[in-house]
Order: structure tokens, then sequence, then C-alpha cells
């Protein structure tokens, strides 16, 4: 019989998450504190996360200990399982193995809990009672509300119009967890009676809803804001995808060619691809490709430099590709890849030549995930998508060079509380959205007015 999943057995969990700062080959520029323009200080983040997330964001250590209540909780469903997709390789009939960790094990069916339950662990240690927080398509949304009931702290959750009304389950998830969930833009908030004000319709984006969230808690000694991608401690707790898979093709002796995931802010491609990315720094030859929309082609085309995580300016500046902190994306259905930023570490090793990134229009990944849903079954989240168009792609590549190849990518949720977008594909309602080269010289104007990194 074929091997189609490889598992690791519970006391093999990796017990330190890595930290790739330990081994950038270049230096990355420090985010810059938003008033004064000079690198931020741990005491500048004091009133937006607690100290102990702090010095994570801040650590450059390889190696950081996983807590164990934190590892106790990944028991629910880590280590997750390395499959074999051997029924779209032949499908696909092209000279490939393709490989994915299936991270829509997780209760709230995608790779967020693997932060959400370390965030909670964290603040619920410095003493925060209260989390508040944004949501794209609602899959970090529900997961930190599962997080933060786990640990009996209040969650607050803003959730990006467009995706509130696509999808209601995921508001159901979070409310089944303890949590609240309002629309964004909502009346809650200045920033959100400010954008009301203008476009009584707006869809929303996360950099709307990443203000609103600060703003609650701002000032209030008992709560603190929590973020689901971007950062590097969350980038930091995603590495437990990519050091549980490599010991799982160490197991059947392999070693990927080609890594993929979708990126959004970044984090679920950084969980797989950064333990890798160090044998890369190190000398091994491995293209790692990030996989984004081509509605929202923050990697593939819009400008590198200093800008905000949100509308209202209240982030520190971020060195990142950025469509600017005002760009509002059309509104697709992979909620979690309409971003206008990246992660700094993601945009750093990107700008460095040592990853790459590539952009797809939604017919294209939803034709993916159909032919994914019908070869391998399981539904893959709209997210997801993105990365299965990359393998498609990538397999036809290696079939028409006749070279083969290993693939490995990041399957980073399950889309079934997403059918209400596989409806609107089945039923040809869907569009690409094109991209305007107008907005990529406005990006550029937004980017001009902060200093250069
Ligand atoms: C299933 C899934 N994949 C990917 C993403 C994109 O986020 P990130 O780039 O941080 O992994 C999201 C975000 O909500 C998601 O829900």
């Amino acid at each position: 019989m074929k091997q189609v999943k490889v598992f690791l057995n519970e006391d093999e969990i990796p017990r330190q998450w890595y930290n790739i700062m330990a081994d950038m080959p270049t230096p990355m520029s420090p985010p810059l504190h938003p008033g004064t323009g000079q690198p931020l200080k741990p005491e500048d983040m004091a009133q937006i996360f607690p100290m102990n997330l702090i010095e994570q964001e801040m650590s450059t250590e390889r190696w950081i200990d996983i807590p164990e209540p934190v590892l106790e909780k990944y028991m629910l469903w880590r280590p997750s399982p390395l499959y074999r997709a051997y029924n779209l390789e032949k499908l696909l009939d092209a000279p490939v193995k393709i490989y994915y960790k299936h991270e829509g094990v997780s209760p709230a069916g995608s790779h967020k809990p693997n932060t959400a339950v370390a965030q909670a662990y964290y603040n619920k240690v410095f003493g925060i009672k209260k989390l508040s927080t944004e949501t794209g398509a609602g899959q970090w949304g529900s997961a930190l509300s599962m997080a933060c009931n786990m640990f009996g702290l209040e969650c607050r959750v803003f959730m990006v119009r467009v995706s509130y009304d696509q999808k209601p389950y995921r508001r159901l998830m979070m409310q089944t967890w303890g949590a609240k969930c309002f629309a964004s833009p909502s009346e809650l908030t200045e920033t959100g009676r400010k954008v009301l004000a203008q476009n009584p319709d707006s869809p929303g984006s996360l950099g709307i809803a990443i203000s609103e969230a600060i703003e609650e808690i701002v000032g209030k000694e008992d709560s603190r804001y929590s973020l689901g991608s971007v950062l590097n401690h969350v980038m930091l707790h995603q590495t437990i995808i990519g050091l549980e898979a490599q010991k799982q093709l160490d197991m059947i002796g392999e070693y990927p060619d080609v890594i993929i995931g979708c990126a959004g802010g970044g984090s679920n491609f950084a969980g797989l691809a950064l333990p890798f990315t160090r044998d890369k720094i190190h000398g091994k030859e491995i293209a790692i490709i990030a996989a984004e929309p081509a509605s929202c082609p923050t990697l593939t085309r819009a400008p590198f430099g200093y800008d905000f995580g949100d509308l209202a300016m209240t982030t520190p500046l971020l060195p990142m590709y950025s469509l600017g902190h005002d760009y509002v994306p059309a509104p697709i259905h992979a909620g979690g890849l309409r971003y206008h930023g990246m992660a700094p570490i993601i945009s750093h090793l990107v700008k460095e030549g040592i990853m790459e990134a590539r952009a797809y229009p939604q017919l294209e990944t939803f034709e993916a995930g159909i032919q994914w849903a019908r070869s391998e079954a399981f539904i893959p989240a709209p997210e997801t998508c993105h990365a299965i168009a990359a393998v498609v792609q990538e397999a036809k590549r290696a079939k028409e060079e006749g070279k083969e190849k290993v693939i490995l990518f990041n399957w980073s949720g399950h889309g079934l509380v997403d059918l209400a977008s596989y409806d609107a594909y089945l039923s040809g309602k869907l569009n690409n959205y094109q991209f305007p080269e107008e907005d990529i010289e406005q990006a550029k104007k937004t980017l001009e007015q902060f200093p250069k990194p």
C-alpha cells in the first residue's frame, strides 16, 4: 500500500519555535515609531501588546521554547499530518510528488490557532483580561475566539464588512466560543464612523478593522490588541508547521525542491517556509514561492518602503511591500488575502531574492480549488486555493521541462465555512478583478511620505 499520510507521535512535536531573525543573511530595517520616526523601542508598543510578546517580537534568539500550556493546547490537533496528494499527481500527470501540511485539522479549521493559542497564553500570564482584534474571512477571529475561551479571556472581533456579509457562519463560530463580533467599519469607533461618513457602503478592509481593534483597547490597562499575521512573533509561532514538516519528510527520506504557500499577511507561508529558508540560506537549492491574489498584488507589484499596518496610522511604520495603508482591495472571496501590506520578514526575503512571489486571478484559484476537491476530496479555503493554483502551475512547468520535482505546500485551511464562495464560482457569478496601474502609482505616492528603509 502507498503511504498517504506521515504522522509524528505526540511526543515528537517540536518543543521550540524557530526565529529566522537569527539567520537573516542581510540586516532588516527596524520598525519605526509612528510619531517620532525613530526605531521602535519595546516600551513604544506596551499599550498595544503585552511585554512578553514584545520581547518575542524583537528577539534574535534562534530557538524559543514553546511553553507547556501552549503545547498542551496544540495537542488537540497537532502534530498535523503531512499528506501526499497522489490523486492530484495522477490528474496532473506531471513528474512531481506533491506533499502538503494539512492545517485544516485545527478546531477553527486553519493554521491561525498556532499563534492564537500562543498569544492568548502570553496575554493571560501578563495579566490581561480582554483581547481585541480584526478579522478578514473570519478564520483569524474564530481562532482567537477559541484561544481566548481556552485561557479565560474576553474577545472582541472587528470583522471586515464584506466577509461579515459573505460568511455569517464564522461569526457564529466566534459567538459559540464566547466572543463578540462586529462588522467593520462600525459605529463603535472614531475610525469606523469616519469611514462610514465618507462611504456608508464601504466593504471594509483589514487596514480599517485593525485601526478599530486598536482604538478599542488603547489606554485600557486590562486590554490588549492581537494581530493574526504580519508581525515577527506571529511568523515565529507558525514555524511549528515547517518544523513538523521537516521531521515528517525526514522520516520518509524526502526533501522539497519547491515550497509554496498563499500569502495574505504572510503567516502560513512563513510558518511552513522559514525553517526551510534557513536551509536555503545555508546553501540548499529550493524555490520558495508565495501565492497572492492578482487583485491585491502586494509582493508582485507594490512598492517596498515604510508604511503603516492600518488606516488610522496607529501601528508602527513597518518596512514592507505595501499597496498603501489606505488602500481598500477588491471584495474577492479570499478575504484573508485582502491586506495592503506584507510581513516585514517575508518582504525582506522576497526583496533579497531568497523567496519569490506570483499572483493569481480569482477564477484560476477557484478552478484549482475545484480540481483539488474533485481529486483530493478536502474542500480548501479560498485563500488556500491560491497555493493550489501555484502547485498546479509548478507541476505543469515540471512536465514541460521534463524535470522531477518534490513540491511541498501549506494547505492552510478548509473551506467548509466558505461554501458561499463556491456557490458564487459554480454559478458563474465570480469575476477576475484587475489591479489598475494608477493604484500602484498612488501606492508609491503614499509611501513617499515616509522615511526610506
Ligand atoms: C485559510 C487561510 N489561509 C491563509 C490566510 C492568509 O493569512 P496569512 O498570510 O497570514 O497566512 C488566511 C487568513 O485569514 C486564511 O484564513
